[in-house]
C-alpha cells in the first residue's frame, strides 16, 4: 500500500536495477568508436544473466525517442572476459533507428533491456583441424566473438568491406596477422568489386576442406550455400543472418490492430511489425528475421503472407503470425 501506485519493485529498480531478481538490464558503460559508422558498447549484464556461447547473439531493449525497441546484436567479447562485462559492435545503417541510437547516441550510464544470449552459430565441442571465416561489413561481429575466445591452429578469413577504414577491428585483425594466429584476406569492394565466390580457389584453394562460418549480406550468402551445395560440402559452411531474405510480396491491403483500434493501409513488402511500429502500436519484437518467435501475435481476421515462402495464412481460432515476416495479403486484423 505504502507504493502504491507503483510496486515496491519499481523502488528498488531506481536504486538496483542490476540486482538479481529483476527483469534482467544492462548497463551501458562505455562506448568505442570503431569506424565512421560503428561503435563497440560495453555492458555490464545484471545479476541474473548467464552467460554465453562464442558467437551467440543478444537481444536488446533500448528506448529511442520514447519508444522501447528491441533488436539483436551478436556478442563480441570472448566468454572468458575477467571484469564481467560483455560488447556488442553496431553499424549504423542509413534510416536504422536502434543502431544509429547506439552509434552515435548512446552515453554511458544508460539502462538498456536485456534477454539471454541465444543462437546457434556457434563453434562445435571439438576444434577443427582448419577453420574459415567468410564475412562482410557488420557480418564480422559473430566470428570476432569467436576469433577472440577460441584459437585454432589454421584459420584463414576473407572479409570484405568496401574500403580499409570501413574495415571493423582491422587493427587487432593485423595484430593476429603478425602474431601467426590468422591469415587474413581482405576485400576492398569499391575498388576490388563484389567478392566472386568462386575466387576462393585463388585466395583459398583448400576451402572445401575447412569448416567455414559465413556471415554477411543475403547476396554474398546465398552464393555461399550454392557453391557450398554444388562441391557437395553444404554440412561444412554455417552462416548467420541479420535479416531474414525476403523473395515474396504480397498484396499489400487495410491493416486493422484491433487491440489499439488502429487502422492503415499496408503494401504488400513491409513486414506487420514494422507497419505496427510506424503506426504508433506497442509490437512484441525480437530478431526481427523469423527465428526467435518474439513477434507472434493472433491473426483475428485475413490473410497475410510469409515474405520469406510466400505463403498465405488465414485467420482461423488460435492462428498465430510472426509479424516480422508476414506482411497484408488483403485486408487483416491483428489482435494488437
Ligand atoms: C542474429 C542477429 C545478429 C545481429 N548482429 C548484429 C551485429 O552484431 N551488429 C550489427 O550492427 N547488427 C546486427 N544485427 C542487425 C540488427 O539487429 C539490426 O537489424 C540493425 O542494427 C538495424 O536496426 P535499426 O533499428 O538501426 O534499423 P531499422 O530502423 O529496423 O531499419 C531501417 C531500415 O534499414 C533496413 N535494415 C534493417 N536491418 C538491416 C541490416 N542489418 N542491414 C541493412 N539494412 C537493414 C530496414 O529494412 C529498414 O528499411 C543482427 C541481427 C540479427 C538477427
Ligand atoms: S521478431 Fe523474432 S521471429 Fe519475429
Amino acid at each position: 500500500m505504502v507504493t502504491t501506485p507503483l510496486l515496491p519493485s519499481d523502488y528498488l529498480d531506481l536504486i538496483s536495477p542490476l540486482r538479481a531478481g529483476a527483469d534482467l538490464r544492462g548497463r551501458i558503460e562505455a562506448v568505442h568508436p570503431e569506424t565512421g559508422d560503428a561503435a563497440t558498447i560495453v555492458i555490464r549484464p545484471g545479476r541474473g544473466w548467464r552467460g554465453h556461447t562464442a558467437g551467440q547473439y543478444v537481444r536488446i531493449g533500448v528506448d529511442v525517442d520514447g519508444r522501447r525497441l528491441w533488436r539483436a546484436y551478436s556478442i563480441t567479447s570472448p566468454t572468458n572476459r575477467q571484469d564481467g562485462r560483455v560488447t556488442i559492435t553496431v553499424k549504423a545503417i542509413p534510416g536504422g533507428k536502434v543502431s544509429n541510437h547506439l552509434v552515435r547516441r548512446a552515453t554511458p550510464g544508460t539502462l538498456i533491456q536485456l534477454d539471454q544470449p541465444t543462437g546457434d552459430f556457434v563453434l562445435p565441442q571439438t576444434k577443427p583441424a582448419k577453420v574459415l571465416y567468410l564475412t562482410a561489413g557488420s557480418g564480422i561481429t559473430p566470428v570476432m566473438g569467436m576469433l577472440r575466445d577460441t584459437e585454432f591452429d589454421d584459420v584463414v578469413m576473407v572479409h570484405c568491406a568496401p574500403q580499409p577504414q570501413d574495415v571493423i577491428f582491422r587493427n587487432e585483425l593485423h595484430d593476429l596477422v603478425a602474431d601467426r594466429k590468422l591469415r587474413l584476406t581482405e576485400v576492398h569492394t569499391d575498388t576490388d568489386g563484389r567478392l566472386d565466390i568462386a575466387r576462393l580457389d585463388e585466395l583459398v584453394p583448400d576451402w572445401a576442406e575447412r569448416e567455414t562460418w559465413a556471415c554477411g549480406p543475403a547476396g554474398l550468402l546465398d552464393a555461399a550455400e550454392e557453391h557450398w551445395t554444388e562441391h557437395g560440402v553444404q554440412e561444412r559452411l554455417h552462416t548467420e543472418r541479420f535479416r531474414p531474405s525476403v523473395v515474396v510480396a504480397g498484396d499489400g491491403g487495410e491493416v486493422t490492430f484491433s487491440a489499439t483500434g488502429k487502422t492503415v493501409e499496408a503494401d504488400g513488402a513491409t513486414p506487420l511489425l514494422d507497419i505496427g511500429e510506424e503506426a504508433g502500436v506497442l509490437m512484441p519484437s525480437g530478431c526481427r528475421m523469423g527465428i526467435c518467435f518474439g513477434c507472434v501475435t493472433p491473426l483475428k481476421a485475413g490473410a497475410v503472407r510469409d515474405l520469406r515462402t510466400g505463403e498465405i495464412t488465414e485467420a482461423e481460432p488460435g492462428v498465430l503470425i510472426q509479424t516480422c515476416v508476414s506482411a497484408a495479403a488483403g485486408p487483416c486484423d491483428i489482435e494488437q
